[in-house]
C-alpha cells in the first residue's frame, strides 16, 4: 500500500518535472503529529462572509473569541478561508491579497496567537482555489515553509481544480510538506468525500469532509451545496471511520447565519456534537444575539462533541420522521439524541434495551438544553420533542 502510494505520488509529480527523486522524497517519514485529542472547535469565515474577508473582519472574531465567552467554552481556532492569497512572485512566493490584508499575514497570526487562540489559513491541491485564486499545486512545500514561518496552525486544503490528480497521492504531498515545515499543523482535508477519504485520509489529515457544503437552510439542495439533513443524512454510515486526529467533518456550522430557526439551530449544533464533528462557527462573532451565543456556547453539549473517547454517534433508531442518535462517552454516560424531523411536535422515547443498558438500571437523565436533572429513571426515557427540534441527554448510570 505504501509502496504503490509512493509511486502514484511519485509518477504525479515526474509530470511536474521533479524526476526520479520523487520516490525517495515522498515517503511520509514523520508521523502525524497528534493535535486533535478531540474535534477543532473554533471560527471559519467562509459562511458568512465567502471572498469578501478582510482583516478587520478577522480581527473582530478574534476579540469577540476571547470575549464573548467562546473562548472560555472550548473555542480555539481562526481560520482564514479562501481569498486572502492574491498571486506569487518570481520565486513563487505566495502573496497576500494586501487591499484585503494591508498588514500581511504574519501581523494578523500575530494578533490571532496574543489572544491565545490558534490560527488556520486555506489552500487548494490544485493550480487555483474554488474562488480563483492560486492554489498550492507543485508549490506545496514552499507554501507549507511559509505557513509555518507564519505560525499557522491549521490548513484546509480544498480540492478544486485538480483535474485528474489523485486525491490520496495529492493529499499525501501535503500532509508530507507540513509535517516537513517545522511546525505542528493541522490537515483539514476537504476534497468532500468525492474519493471516499475515509479509507484513506486518517494517516495524512487530522479530519476530511465528508460531503459538499452546507448552505444555512434546513433542508434542500443548491447546485453543490446542502441542506443541514441533507448533509446529516450522509454521516449515517461513517462513524466506523471518526476518532482522536481522525474525524469526520460534515462541513461547518450555519448557526447564527438566519436561516433557520433557533430550535432548528439547536438541532443542528446537538447532532453535530453528536457527529464529533468540527465545531467551527461560521456566522459574524462580533454581532450575534443572545440566542446564538447561548447555542454556540452550551458547555454540555460541547462536552459530548469533546468527549475524550472520541465514537461518534450511531442512529439506533428511524421511524418516518423520527429517529434516535446514541453515542458512549468516557466513564460508561451516553449521549442520546431524540430527534423530530416533522412539522409537528412528537412524542418520543429511547429504551435502556435500545442502548444496551439493563432495563432494571436506575438512570440519571440530564437534559442539555434545558439543564433538568432527573433520577431514578428505570427502563426508558421519554420527551416531547419539538417539531425540527431535538432532545439531547446525557445518560449516567446511577450506583
Ligand atoms: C469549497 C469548500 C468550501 C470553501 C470554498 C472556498 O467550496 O468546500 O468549504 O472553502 O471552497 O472557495
Amino acid at each position: 500500500m505504501k509502496t504503490m502510494l509512493a509511486i502514484a505520488v511519485g509518477a504525479w509529480l515526474g509530470l511536474w518535472g521533479a524526476g526520479a527523486q520523487a520516490h525517495e522524497t515522498l515517503k511520509l517519514d514523520a508521523p502525524k503529529p497528534d493535535l486533535l485529542a478531540a474535534p477543532p472547535i473554533g471560527w471559519n469565515s467562509w459562511n458568512k462572509y465567502a471572498c469578501n474577508i478582510n482583516e478587520d473582519i478577522v480581527r473582530k472574531q478574534a476579540d469577540a473569541m476571547a470575549a464573548s465567552g467562546l473562548k472560555d467554552a472550548g473555542y480555539q481556532y481562526i481560520v482564514i478561508d479562501d481569498c486572502w492569497q492574491k498571486s506569487r512572485d518570481a520565486d513563487g512566493n505566495i502573496q497576500v491579497d494586501l487591499e484585503r490584508f494591508p498588514s500581511g499575514m504574519k501581523a494578523l497570526i500575530d494578533y490571532v496567537h496574543a489572544r491565545g487562540l490558534k490560527f488556520g489559513l486555506y489552500s487548494d491541491a490544485g493550480a487555483l482555489t474554488c474562488g480563483g485564486r492560486p492554489g498550492s499545486a507543485g508549490h506545496e512545500f514552499q507554501d507549507a515553509r511559509q505557513y509555518a514561518k507564519w505560525g499557522v496552525d491549521y490548513l484546509k486544503y480544498d480540492w478544486c481544480y485538480t483535474g485528474t490528480r489523485d486525491a490520496e497521492a495529492a493529499y499525501t504531498i501535503m500532509a508530507k510538506a507540513l509535517r516537513e515545515s517545522g511546525r505542528d499543523i493541522v490537515l483539514s482535508i476537504c476534497e468532500w468525500g468525492d474519493n471516499y477519504p475515509q479509507r484513506w485520509a486518517a494517516p495524512l489529515g487530522h479530519l476530511w469532509r465528508t460531503t459538499g457544503d452546507i448552505y444555512d437552510a434546513w433542508e434542500g439542495k443548491r447546485g453543490y451545496s446542502l441542506g443541514m439533513v441533507n448533509i446529516l443524512d450522509k454521516q449515517v454510515d461513517l462513524w466506523r471511520y471518526s476518532g482522536p486526529n481522525r474525524w469526520n467533518d460534515p462541513d461547518m456550522l450555519e448557526v447564527g447565519n438566519g436561516g433557520m430557526t433557533t430550535t432548528e439551530y439547536e438541532a443542528h449544533f446537538s447532532l453535530w456534537a453528536m457527529l464529533a464533528a468540527p465545531l467551527i462557527a461560521g456566522n459574524d462573532l462580533s454581532n450575534m444575539d443572545a440566542e446564538t451565543l447561548r447555542i454556540l456556547t452550551n458547555k454540555d453539549v460541547i462536552a459530548v462533541d469533546q468527549d475524550p473517547l472520541g465514537q461518534q454517534a450511531k442512529r439506533i433508531w428511524k421511524e418516518g420522521d423520527l429517529e434516535i442518535w446514541a453515542r458512549p462517552l468516557k466513564g460508561g454516560d451516553q449521549a442520546v439524541v431524540l430527534f423530530n424531523r416533522g412539522a409537528a411536535p412528537a412524542e418520543m422515547s429511547v429504551s435502556w434495551e435500545q442502548l444496551n443498558l439493563p432495563a432494571g438500571l436506575r438512570v440519571q437523565v440530564t437534559d442539555l438544553w434545558s439543564k433538568t436533572v432527573t433520577r431514578n429513571v428505570k427502563a426508558r426515557f421519554g420527551a416531547t420533542v419539538a417539531a425540527h427540534g431535538v432532545i439531547m441527554v446525557r445518560l449516567r448510570p446511577q450506583v
